[in-house]
């Protein structure tokens, strides 16, 4: 079976991100092998900090080495995308071997989705993604699912995804699996 890595791009316990991969982990069952990054670790991008390669960025590249596919399941923040993700999609995109002149990255010619939970500003963050994961050489499966915040979410802490998210999630996975298949 082909491994498919989840990256949450919240790092907030009880994360309605976290909360939706769980589903897409479900839809994905008995198809692929889904781990999830440990990424809280890696330190701001400085220039100055790529050598000696650290142990967080070098955790962070060997599992994305080893995924058939990167999953992202992000919050809308501001707007935009939250800066964390942002901090770790740039150092993925630096060449493993800084004296390779192509310039290869851990996460270059990965597949690559994202689905996001929040209540607005989705259009504005898919559209970041749609871009930024092909310009750092993915390539892009475009079947992003988007999902609001229920209302009772923010007093009980409990996600839950509408049929019609749950379907789009379903078409996204079946759409990654044709990717890597
Ligand atoms: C810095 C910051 C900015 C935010 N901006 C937005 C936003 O633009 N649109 C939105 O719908 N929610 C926004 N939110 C609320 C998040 O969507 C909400 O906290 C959500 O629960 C984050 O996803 P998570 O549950 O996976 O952590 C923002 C939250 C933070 C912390």
């Amino acid at each position: 079976m082909k491994n498919i890595l989840f990256i949450v791009g919240s790092l907030r316990e009880g994360s309605f991100n976290h909360q939706l991969a769980q589903n897409a982990e479900k839809a994905l069952e008995g198809k692929a092998n889904v781990s999830y990054l440990d990424w809280e670790n890696v330190p701001m991008f400085s220039q100055d900090l790529e050598t000696p390669v650290l142990p967080e960025v070098q955790s962070v590249r060997d599992a994305v080495a080893a995924a058939d596919a990167i999953w992202i399941f992000s919050p809308v923040y501001n707007f935009s995308i939250p800066g964390s993700v942002k901090n770790l999609l740039d150092w993925l995109s630096r060449a493993v071997d800084l004296s390779d002149t192509t310039g290869v990255s851990a996460i270059n010619e990965k597949v690559t989705t994202v689905s996001l939970v929040a209540n607005g500003g989705h259009e504005q963050a898919a559209e970041i993604y749609r871009n930024l994961l092909p310009f750092i050489r993915t390539t892009f499966v475009d079947e992003i699912t988007t999902s609001k915040v229920n209302d009772s979410a923010w007093a009980d802490g409990k996600f839950v995804a509408t049929e019609e998210v749950l379907e789009q999630l379903t078409k996204q996975a079946e759409a990654v699996l044709a990717a890597i298949n």
